[in-house]
């Protein structure tokens, strides 16, 4: 069971994701976790060479999408298939979709074009169920600017402007539009044990879970502007994104 976790930078994910691990550990499930850029030897360096360029060189977008896509069939080849056929969940924070989003919507390379050199990267392994952890691009800056006073690490990327967080969002609506069976997506605007609780009830009907208890009642000004996509079991697939 293979499953990706995207959304804007502040979407919460990593938090997330350390949760469900244990969750899913704790219920009797083989978890391998990871990350994108990165999540081998080979991933890390380049993952250091695509965030870390605090000089603030521009990186051509072109050579960027290579660089993700690089690090990508690195990890697919060495950690993600293996793991995948051994049996075991693999979740990973990040995947294609996250290049379609940044290197497609938000800095407008050719989605066809990015289609090909992905489905190169990957051999077409696609997630059995990607989870989109939905805040607005807003918010999303928020959460950023907080974490950046307790010292987060520096991310060349959290530098683009609004436009860009807001053409990345919107890429990421659209995917979803194109592949409702293979999309969650998780309102994250709530506190993080909420959320938590969200990410578990809809992973129930794909993995041997217990049933959920319900959510606590909302505070009454908090919105409810999202609820949970419908949901399907599925099998793993081959790439057919358009
Ligand atoms: P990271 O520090 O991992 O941020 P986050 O915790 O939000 O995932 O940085 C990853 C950054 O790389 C993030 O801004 C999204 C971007 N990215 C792309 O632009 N394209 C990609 O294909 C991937 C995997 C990430």
């Amino acid at each position: 069971m293979f499953i990706t976790f995207e959304g804007m930078d502040g979407s919460g994910k990593t938090t997330q994701i350390v949760q469900l691990t244990d969750y899913l550990r704790q219920n009797g499930h083989r978890v391998l976790t990871t990350r994108e850029p990165g999540g081998t030897a080979i991933g890390d360096q380049v993952r250091k060479i695509l965030l870390d360029n605090k000089e603030g060189e521009d990186m051509h977008p072109r050579a960027e999408l290579l660089l993700f896509c690089a690090s990508r069939a690195q990890l697919v080849g060495e950690v993600i298939t293996p793991y995948l056929e051994s049996g075991g969940v693999v979740i990973c924070d990040r995947f294609i979709d996250s290049t379609y989003a940044y290197q497609g919507y938000g800095h407008g390379l050719n989605l066809e074009s990015l289609r090909h050199i992905i489905t190169f990267a990957t051999g077409g392994l696609l997630p059995d169920v990607t989870l989109f952890l939905d805040i607005s691009p807003r918010k999303a800056l928020e959460r950023r600017a907080k974490a950046t006073l307790f010292g987060d690490e520096y991310n060349r990327l959290d530098d683009m402007e609004m436009p860009f967080h807001e053409r990345v969002y919107a890429g990421y609506k659209d995917l979803i539009l194109a592949q409702p069976d293979r999309f969650i997506v998780i309102d994250a605007d709530a506190t993080p044990d909420v959320v938590q609780l969200r990410i578990r009830t809809a992973l129930v009907p794909y993995l041997n879970l217990p049933t959920q208890p319900s959510e606590p009642p909302r505070a009454p000004k908090s919105s409810s502007k999202q609820k949970t996509a419908p949901m399907k079991k599925k099998s793993p697939r081959k790439d057919n994104l358009s």
